[in-house]
Formats: C-alpha cells, structure tokens, sequence
C-alpha cells in the first residue's frame, strides 16, 4: 500500500479567504482542491487562481458535475485542473465525454460518490478508463449524525478491489485515520479540519504524522 497523500480542499465562500489559507497551507499538503463552494460563489477563476498560486501542486476542480462532460472538462483543464470530480449520478456518457477531455489534457476524473450507486457503476466507470473515485461522507449526512461503519470500509475494499484508486472525505480530522489503515488509501481530503483550525499548519502535520504512523516512512 502506498503512504496516502493529503488534500487541502478548499470550501471557502470568498476566493480571497480561500487564498489566504493556501498561503498557510499549500507547503504542508499534496493536492489543493478548488472546492465545490468556492466554485460556485467565485467561478472558474478560482480554479485560475489555485494554479497560479500554487504552480506546481495537484489542483483539483470539485465540481460534482453532472451533465456536459466535455465542455466543463474543458473548462476545468483549461483553467488549470489537474483533476475534475464528477458525481456518481450522471450519466455514463457523461462520465465518457469528461474522462476523454482529461485524457487529452493529461488530466484525471475523479468520481464523487454520494447517494445511490452500485459496485456496477464502478466497474462501468473503471471500463472507460476512470481510475479515481471520492468516498465521501456529506457535510449534512455527518451534521445529522452519520458516522463511518463496517459498511463503508467493506464498500471501500470492494472500490479497489475493481481497481479504483480512493480518496477518502467527509469532516475527516487526524483521529479518524485509524479507522481506515486496512484501506489502500490515495489520499485524504480534509477541508474544514484545516481550513478552521486555529493552527492549519499544526493539524496538516497532525495528518501526517498520523499517516506516517499507520503507512509507514
Ligand atoms: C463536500 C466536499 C468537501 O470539499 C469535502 O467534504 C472536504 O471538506 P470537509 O473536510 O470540510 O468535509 O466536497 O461536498
Ligand atoms: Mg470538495
């Protein structure tokens, strides 16, 4: 198993606050996601922005897309995106059109898995090329008490068992890792644990300490 990578996922309502903490941040974490808040309150230029900021990190656009892959692939690539998240329920020619666009820029697709889906979506998307799937636990579902179970880790094990590299998300804090050493893990991404702590910088080698530990050096 490789040692997990942590993500800096960036859910900020102002692209100026956003880019304050990236300033805190981006030389403790691996990948700095332009988050699905930002993105709607500030547009495609935060993801601009992310690039400029940060020239040489993974940015990821988190835009849970839903419907024309190809041309929000294209945007997303275009402005700088490493990878792009689209959510489990669109259409698999959707998932299509957005993973030949990040081929094409060399970029990734990352599927966001929220709700309802089966392991024969995963092995449909796992057929057209996508490598990557988000495992997550919604703001909400977690503000209304859903905590990590059995089920999740069985359903993450089967996730890479298709072949699907996983990152995992959802209030996730350093505490939590123990919970998902037995997972082959590409990275955690973390958002308010970082972003509203007293001390980022702190809690970003708080993860990895943790990951340290449970992945070993
Ligand atoms: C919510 C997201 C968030 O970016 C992700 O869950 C990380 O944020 P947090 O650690 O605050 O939950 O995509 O849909
Ligand atoms: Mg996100």
């Amino acid at each position: 198993m490789s040692r997990p990578l942590l993500q800096l996922a960036l859910d900020h309502t102002s692209l100026k606050a956003a880019q304050h903490d990236v300033t805190l941040l981006q030389d403790h974490v691996d990948i700095v996601e332009a988050g699905t808040i930002l993105c709607l309150t500030e547009g495609l230029p935060a993801v601009r922005a992310l690039r400029e900021q940060c020239p040489d990190k993974i940015i990821v656009a988190d835009w849970k897309v839903a419907d024309a892959g190809e041309t929000l692939a294209q945007q997303a690539f275009d402005a700088g995106a490493n990878w792009m998240t689209i959510i489990c329920a669109a259409p698999l020619a959707t998932v299509e059109k957005g993973h030949a666009v990040a081929v094409a820029r060399g970029g990734e697709i990352q599927m966001e898995l929220f709700g309802n889906w089966t392991l024969d979506d995963a092995r449909a998307w796992y057929r057209l090329g996508v490598r990557q799937a988000i495992y997550h636990r919604g703001r909400d579902a977690q503000a209304s008490g859903q905590q990590w179970g059995e089920a999740d880790l069985a359903r993450m094990k089967a996730l890479s068992d298709i072949g699907l590299q996983l990152s995992i998300t959802g209030g996730i804090t350093p505490a939590d890792l123990p919970l998902f050493q037995q997972i082959n893990v590409k990275a955690f991404i973390a958002g308010r644990a970082l972003a509203n702590a007293a001390q980022p910088s702190q809690v970003a080698r708080e993860f990895h300490a943790q990951i340290h530990a449970l992945w070993g050096e």
